[in-house]
């Protein structure tokens, strides 16, 4: 443009090579843009990628979060926003050949593809997979003895109505694992500008006690970056 050339009086080349810079943040903030709505809400193609992806990327977050969540054989359990699923084969694993698990998520592709890959648990009725959301769970009251929700709360705009959604299917002496990077570490990621909530981890334990829960609040080191384990539970009566 005009513009640059005369704004330092200098040469073409500079200008050009100004313009150039811009147009590469350019083309960095899309790709960015596109794979955190990806990473909210994987689907068609590239969704496919991201689901391996997350699988192999968080990992050790899904192993951290179900060892939290102290599953015993013949238990009824949840992974909620299962992405690529390896959560729901820790779970299944976990609950064993007695136990229920069910696989939540709002994007109908990875419920597409975690129906495919685990069509025998489903035949056999230990995996349930329904299409919904956080906020408003597909689930019975008091339907749960535990719930695992990784890397997800990011996504949830109004977290009261997802906590309250969490309180309401635990069981009473159920345990609901949130697991979620560290909002400091997560900010330095390339992607997380690009529409990710990223809350003290105080005030999410807030929201989780509003929500009528008891909380215990432990750091781990998982996935890309440093993270917290929140095991959240009705209290005694
Ligand atoms: C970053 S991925 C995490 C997937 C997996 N838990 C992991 O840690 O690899 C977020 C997942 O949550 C799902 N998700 C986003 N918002 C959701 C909501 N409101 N309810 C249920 N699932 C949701 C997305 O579709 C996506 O599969």
């Amino acid at each position: 443009m005009l513009g640059d050339d005369l704004a330092g009086c200098d040469d073409p080349a500079d200008a050009r090579h100004r313009r150039s810079i811009r147009s590469v943040n350019a083309i960095a903030a899309r790709v960015m843009s596109a794979l955190a709505g990806q990473l909210g809400h994987p689907h068609g193609l590239l969704g496919k990628v991201v689901a391996v992806v997350l699988n192999r990327a968080n990992r050790r977050d899904a192993i951290a979060a179900v060892e939290a969540a102290s599953i015993t054989p013949g238990e009824t359990v949840a992974d909620i926003g299962f992405g690529g699923g390896a959560g729901l084969g820790l779970l299944l694993g976990r609950a064993g050949s007695t136990g229920v698990v069910y696989g939540i998520d709002i994007s109908t592709d990875m419920v597409t593809r975690a129906r495919s890959r685990f069509h025998r648990e489903i035949d056999s009725s230990r995996l349930r997979l329904l299409e919904g959301s956080l906020n408003d769970l597909p689930l019975d009251d008091s339907s749960l003895d535990a719930i695992i929700t990784v890397n997800t709360i990011y996504f949830i705009a109004d977290l009261d109505e997802a906590f309250a959604e969490l309180a309401r299917v635990l069981r009473p002496a159920g345990r609901a694992v949130i697991c979620l990077g560290d909002p400091a570490a997560m900010a330095e990621l390339p992607f997380t500008p690009y529409g990710f909530r990223l809350r003290p981890v105080a005030e999410v334990i807030a929201e989780l006690e509003r929500a009528g829960l008891s909380v215990n609040h432990r750091e781990v080191p998982v996935g890309l970056v440093a993270g917290h384990l929140l095991i959240a539970s009705h209290p005694p009566r």
